[in-house]
């Protein structure tokens, strides 16, 4: 698929890391202890991986295996996602175990709220106006997200948010 198609059906925007060091992790790092971080938008995994840089080395496999999990729709960006994994010194196949190609709108993997921590979401949603959605044979298939209790939506992000607002809890330091 072209790049350009997938910016525009993905709703692809990445954030740059330095996003995360001078606005996220100033706000996390008392508390990364407390909570399982997710990403089900991840992209790259540039809003959640760089954690593991705050880490010490020895520390950094455990925290990722029980703490970081990240979803994206495109087996493309899984794999980057991995590979940074990688360079932060987590093995390929715990790193292929938490980081994960799912259309998380679709299905949501509830399965991360039964963990002993709280989910801790940090994300940016993929952003397209329903209305363009009939316009391009690329981005119509995203109408079938808006139907039964989500009809009356009026973008992606709004589908994206609701996942993650089912469960949200403050960081507490
Ligand atoms: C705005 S980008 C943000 C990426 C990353 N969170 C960041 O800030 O760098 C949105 C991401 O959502 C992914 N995405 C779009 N629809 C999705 C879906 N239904 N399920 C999972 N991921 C999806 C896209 O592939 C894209 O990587």
């Amino acid at each position: 698929m072209p790049l350009k198609t997938a910016k525009r059906l993905f709703g692809e925007h990445f954030t740059p890391k330095e996003v995360f060091e001078t606005y996220i992790y100033p706000e996390i790092k008392n508390c990364l202890y407390e909570h399982i971080w997710v990403d089900l938008f991840a992209g790259e995994g540039n809003l959640i991986l760089p954690i593991l840089e705050h880490l010490k080395e020895s520390e950094r496999v455990s925290f990722f295996k029980e703490r970081i999990f990240l979803f994206d729709i495109q087996q493309r960006l899984v794999e980057k996602a991995i590979k940074k994994a990688v360079r932060y010194g987590i093995p390929e196949e715990i790193a292929r175990q938490n980081i994960k190609v799912q259309d998380t709108i679709k299905n949501y993997p509830s399965w991360l709220l039964k963990k002993e921590s709280p989910v801790y979401h940090i994300t940016n949603p993929p952003y397209l106006y329903v209305g363009y959605m009939p316009k391009q044979e690329s981005t119509r298939r995203l109408l079938e997200y808006f139907v039964g209790e989500k009809e009356g939506y009026q973008d992606l992000y709004q589908l994206a948010l609701i996942n993650d607002l089912k469960e949200a809890y403050p960081c507490r330091a």
